[in-house]
């Protein structure tokens, strides 16, 4: 995206969510902000004690109190730098995901408590804490994170594309990787590293959708797709092993790529963002949904074929992917708002 819209975005940022009036305003920022030790006394102790849910509820605590741009030793912090990517709710924690694409963002998961009787500039926390989220650090820490996703085994899955994106200067620093997080407990407890092999000059491996049901938590799958790679990445958790799954349709349409968002045009060339899955159908199976950003065609294939590493990574494809007949209202919606890649997730699962 270019500079001067990424900057308009910046300007004011809402995380709402979709109720069946329409829109409803959660959470307003204007700057984002961080708890971090030293941030004030009192805050520091209640994080100390792991009481940091309801620290928002104590009226001796000012949201001014946790406004500050002084950072821990070693972590820099440039607060117009700081954009939110991503939004999910578990139980009462609303995590918030800021990956690094310029200098100065401390920690790339975080989140806010959904009671906060705040709702305007609350201070993210990083999470499970700031070491595992700093930068530079080690290849078990979070470098960069757009999407997480919240299984129903009370686990977080999250894509790290392992990639500093500084304008002008977009640098693997590790390779891409996959992290589980057992919410109850707040512990790392898997990793992936996400084959090089598998990755192309541009490849972006921003969102992971799981396929899983609560009966099944030791056999889910995980999709990642490469925005810039044109591509899908599957990734076993039983097996601990991954595939790279390639189709045109995994391509964007090169008469799509001209974008005009409030008045700033421009041409971009995106591939598949994030994926959507269907409920599970008498086969036993799931459809996974895509199309590509810089695109207008919606497409689906099924989890019977990308679950199978032979399958899935078969050279001619036949009907495995298709333009879903059923689904010719849900093409006109994801033509007007093509740029709002999430936008018709409710319309598939719907
Ligand atoms: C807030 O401060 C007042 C005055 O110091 C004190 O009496 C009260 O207990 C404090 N409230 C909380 C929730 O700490
Ligand atoms: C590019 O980014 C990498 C990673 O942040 C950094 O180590 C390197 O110094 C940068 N190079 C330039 C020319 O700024
Ligand atoms: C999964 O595979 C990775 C990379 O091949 C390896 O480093 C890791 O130890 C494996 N994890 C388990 C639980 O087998
Ligand atoms: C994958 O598909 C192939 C070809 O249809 C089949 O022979 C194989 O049994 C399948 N593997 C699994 C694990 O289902």
């Amino acid at each position: 995206m270019n500079m001067t819209l990424f900057r308009l975005c910046a300007l004011s940022v809402l995380i709402a969510v979709v109720s069946s009036a329409g829109l409803k305003e959660e959470f307003t920022w204007t700057i984002l902000n961080y708890i971090w030790p030293g941030t004030d006394r009192r805050v520091e102790e209640r994080v100390s004690r792991r009481q940091i849910d309801n620290v928002f509820e104590d009226p001796n605590i000012s949201v001014e109190a946790f406004v500050t741009r002084d950072a821990p030793e070693g972590v820099e912090f440039i607060p117009e730098n700081n954009i939110p990517m991503g939004a999910n709710v578990w139980k009462n924690k609303l995590f918030i995901t800021v990956p690094r694409r310029q200098p100065g963002i401390p920690s790339t998961l975080n989140y806010v408590p959904l009671d906060s009787p705040n709702r305007h500039n609350v201070p993210l926390i990083p999470y499970p804490n700031l070491e595992i989220n700093r930068y530079p650090g080690g290849r078990q820490n979070f470098l960069s994170v757009y999407r997480v996703a919240i299984d129903p085994c009370d686990r977080l899955w999250m894509a790290d594309t392992g990639l500093i994106e500084t304008p002008g200067n977009s640098s693997q620093v590790k390779a891409s990787m996959i992290f589980v997080i057992d919410l109850n407990t707040d512990q790392v407890i898997h990793s992936y590293e996400i084959p090089t092999s598998f990755m192309r000059p541009a490849s972006l491996l921003d969102s992971i959708t799981i396929d899983v049901t609560e009966n099944t938590c030791d056999d889910a799958y995980a999709y990642l797709p490469d925005l810039g790679g044109y591509s899908i990445i599957v990734y076993s958790l039983k097996q601990n092993r991954s595939w790279r799954v390639a189709h045109n349709y995994l391509f964007l349409e090169n008469s799509q790529g001209d974008f005009n968002i409030h008045g700033h045009r421009f041409q971009w060339n995106d591939g598949v963002f994030n994926v959507e899955l269907s409920s599970i159908k008498p086969t036993g199976f799931r459809d996974l949904y895509f199309h590509a950003l810089a695109g207008s065609h919606l497409y689906r294939v099924s989890t019977r074929i990308l679950r199978n590493e032979t399958l899935a990574t078969r050279s001619f494809h036949a009907d495995d992917f298709q333009t879903p007949s059923c689904a010719k209202e849900v093409q006109e919606r994801v033509t007007t708002c093509r740029a709002v890649s999430s936008s018709w997730r409710s319309s598939v699962q719907g």
